[in-house]
């Protein structure tokens, strides 16, 4: 087992202390949400793609370097079947946090299955609580089902369970209210996040769309009062509180107009074997020679300090063309 291998912690040349994963099990989605899942953009599971035992050596190197926390990611994570037994080799190895984000239409049907693999965590994606506004946010998606995943969730003693809502202007801002009333009497994180530039869409149409964080912000003071910070952990991306009362809480990640470079801890492997030092810069290193190695978990913890080392200081949140977009890379 790796435990029985050198612990170093993983600082990257700005300092940054590198602890948690993402890992992108698969670019497939069963969603395709307008700021994520271009249409035509399809992808099917490449050739060679990441299996259970690359995952199992690449969290074993991983480990070596100071894991703190796992995410898997997709496309849509629950697609991948293999995906019990990628958390079943996280929860082996022990490492402590172990979660995944997911759209939630197939949790229900998957959730005790994963929960007995090791699942700790879920984080849900949620842009509306309309069943008409989600179903175009998401070109199709069913909202019902997002709340049955929830509810799943509480009962299977999954906590915290956080819902993402991306804004977007002219299709939810008027889901702030009812997307924040539901952390009043539920004991649920409801973060509003801020449109990043990953779906290629055109830069015209994307600068009209984006809604700032503060602007979020302020829509929702003015209807429930201002709103009482949550003391949270302060290298995590999203600012936390309460509105007064609430069993839950609200959070605000603002990648776009508040940049948190400086404090990411991030490194993500994707299904087809790149590794990726930041979520908004091109940059990807080809790992796939590291797993065929003779000894890949060695290989493997090469590969990720060179991954560090190019970890740049800031993302690139403009408007660009991007090789690879966001349902290729998960949240
Ligand atoms: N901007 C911001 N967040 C996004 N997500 C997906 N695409 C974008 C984007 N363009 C988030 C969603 C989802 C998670 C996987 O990533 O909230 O929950």
């Amino acid at each position: 087992m790796c435990n029985t291998g050198v612990r170093v912690k993983l600082i990257d040349r700005y300092g940054r202390l590198i602890k948690d994963l993402r890992i992108s099990v698969t670019p497939r989605c069963n969603l395709h949400c307008l700021y994520c899942h271009p249409l035509g953009y399809e992808q099917a599971e490449p050739p060679g793609s990441l299996g259970v035992e690359d995952v199992r050596h690449f969290l074993q190197a991983m480990q070596m370097l100071g894991l703190e926390s796992v995410r898997f990611t997709g496309g849509e994570p629950l697609v991948r079947k293999e995906l019990p037994q990628m958390i079943a080799v996280a929860a082996e190895l022990g490492i402590p946090d172990i979660a995944i984000t997911t759209n939630g239409l197939l949790f229900k049907r998957k959730a005790r299955e994963l929960v007995a693999a090791g699942l700790r965590r879920i984080n849900l994606s949620m842009d509306a609580v309309t069943p008409e506004v989600f179903r175009r946010m998401t070109r199709g998606g069913q909202v019902e089902r997002v709340w049955e995943a929830i509810e799943t969730a509480w009962e299977l003693g999954l906590h915290p369970v956080k819902v993402n809502a991306v804004m977007i202007r002219g299709m939810n801002e008027e889901e702030v209210i009812p997307l924040a009333t539901l952390s009043l009497h539920h004991p649920l994180e409801v973060r509003f996040l801020e449109y990043m530039h990953l779906d290629n869409s055109n830069p015209e149409l994307y600068r009209a769309r984006f809604v700032p964080g503060a602007e979020t912000r302020a829509r929702l003071e003015a209807h429930f009062g201002p709103l009482e910070p949550v003391e949270h952990d302060p290298t995590a991306p999203a600012r936390v509180y309460r509105i007064p009362g609430a069993v839950g809480r609200v959070g605000f990640i603002n990648p776009v107009s508040e940049p948190f470079c400086s404090k990411c801890s991030r490194l993500r492997l994707t299904a087809d074997k790149k590794l990726r030092p930041c979520l908004l810069t091109e940059l990807e290193m080809d790992i796939a020679w590291a797993f065929a190695a003779p000894n890949p978990v060695e290989a493997l913890v090469d590969a990720i300090l060179i991954a560090t080392d190019r970890k740049p200081a800031f993302g690139n949140t403009l408007p660009t063309l991007r090789e690879r977009v966001m349902v290729g890379i998960g949240g």
